[in-house]
């Protein structure tokens, strides 16, 4: 099956051209971060008008990119939700106008189902059982994958997500929105081990995290400095508090792959790209007993091509969206196959 699929729940425009929900033909991105950076975090209403700008263009990208015009098309997939409002409803209402005109069915998908599902785009797909740790700017979720739309929540911040605090941390010591990709290449830099910042939730015995604490510990040893931080201190901030999320996400997740008698971790979403988190879960990965699945960088952020997956999967089943599908700006992921796609 031939899918078209769009992405626009926060700030990035995409859309992809998937085959029988493998093969990825295009996956194009429109990123609206030079808009949103001088804010220091995305403003909904710029980026709602940012994704009618570029959406028409960004679909004739990925048709003419996958070499396809848009009468072969036999389905199309969107994100549903959750997401900012405004912005989900430019790629519903577009995915509905399309599917309506040309006459074929529409799937309205979870966005972090499309996340958890990346990596069966990839050469080695996982299957299933498996464990999945979402981690991007609005997720910290542990999941239990049985299969496509069979999903149960073990464990989710109970505060800021993961990336969340990447940012907010970023935001402290200057610098810039989204702050996560630089306060990981910082962090290469410096000592993980210069500064005992605190490992929230890490003795707890269920599999919630919490990061506001740590955010807490990193502003009040940052306005120790009031305000003169050599690039070494900045360096040795970064990596130390890299290493106090790396090792909550990745020992509560190994935790729970344990209790749940799973070999297999998926780590998706947004700070999947980490390279702290990518080589601490491949180094633990052996002495545990379990495989660990990282999309590549290109689908850990968000992106269309994730939702070929679900989408195609649905689609087959025949469950379609219907006409009066809205986007939903909350919706739990486990709940999915009961609220209908
Ligand atoms: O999945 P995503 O693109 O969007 C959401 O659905 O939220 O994730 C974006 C988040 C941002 O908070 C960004 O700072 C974080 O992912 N991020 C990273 C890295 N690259 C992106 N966090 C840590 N290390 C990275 N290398
Ligand atoms: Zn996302």
């Amino acid at each position: 099956m031939l899918i078209l699929c769009i992405e626009s729940s926060c700030d990035e425009t995409s859309a992809a051209v998937i085959r029988d929900g493998s093969e990825m033909l295009s996956n194009v991105v429109a990123s609206q971060v030079d808009v949103h950076s001088r804010f220091g975090g995305v403003v909904p209403e710029l980026a709602s008008r940012k994704h009618v700008e570029a959406i028409s263009l960004v679909i004739n990208s990925a048709l003419q990119e996958a070499g396809v015009t848009v009468d072969q098309l036999e389905g199309i997939g969107v994100t549903r939700g959750p997401g900012l409002i405004g912005a989900l409803l430019v790629g519903l209402s577009t995915a509905k106008a399309m599917a309506w005109s040309l006459d074929i069915p529409l799937a309205a998908v979870h966005h972090m189902e499309g996340h958890i599902l990346a990596p069966m785009l990839e050469e080695d797909p996982p299957d299933f059982p498996f464990l999945a740790l979402a981690v991007s700017g609005g997720h910290t979720h542990l999941y239990r994958v049985d299969g496509i739309g069979r999903y149960k929540t073990l464990g989710q911040t109970l505060d800021d997500a993961a990336g969340e605090a990447y940012d907010k941390v970023a935001k402290m010591l200057g610098l810039g929105y989204p702050g996560g990709a630089v306060i990981d290449q910082l962090a290469g830099q410096g000592r993980p081990d210069a500064i005992d910042f605190p490992r929230p939730m890490l003795h707890k015995k269920n599999f919630d995290f919490s990061f506001s604490g740590l955010k807490t510990a990193v502003l009040q040893h940052v306005e120790k400095y009031e305000g003169a931080i050599d690039e070494q201190q900045l360096a040795d901030i970064a990596a130390s508090f890299q290493a106090a999320v790396v090792e909550v996400l990745t020992r509560k997740t190994l935790s729970a792959a344990k209790a749940e008698g799973l070999q297999r971790i998926v780590v998706a979403g947004g700070v999947a790209c980490n390279s702290g988190l990518r080589g601490r879960f491949q180094e633990l990965s052996s002495k545990h007993g379990v495989k660990v699945f990282f999309p590549s960088p290109a689908l850990c952020g968000d992106n269309a091509a994730m939702l070929g997956v679900p989408a195609n999967y649905y689609l087959e089943k025949g469950r379609h969206a219907d006409d009066g599908a809205n986007a939903l700006a909350n919706w739990t992921l486990d709940t999915v196959a009961a609220d209908g796609i």
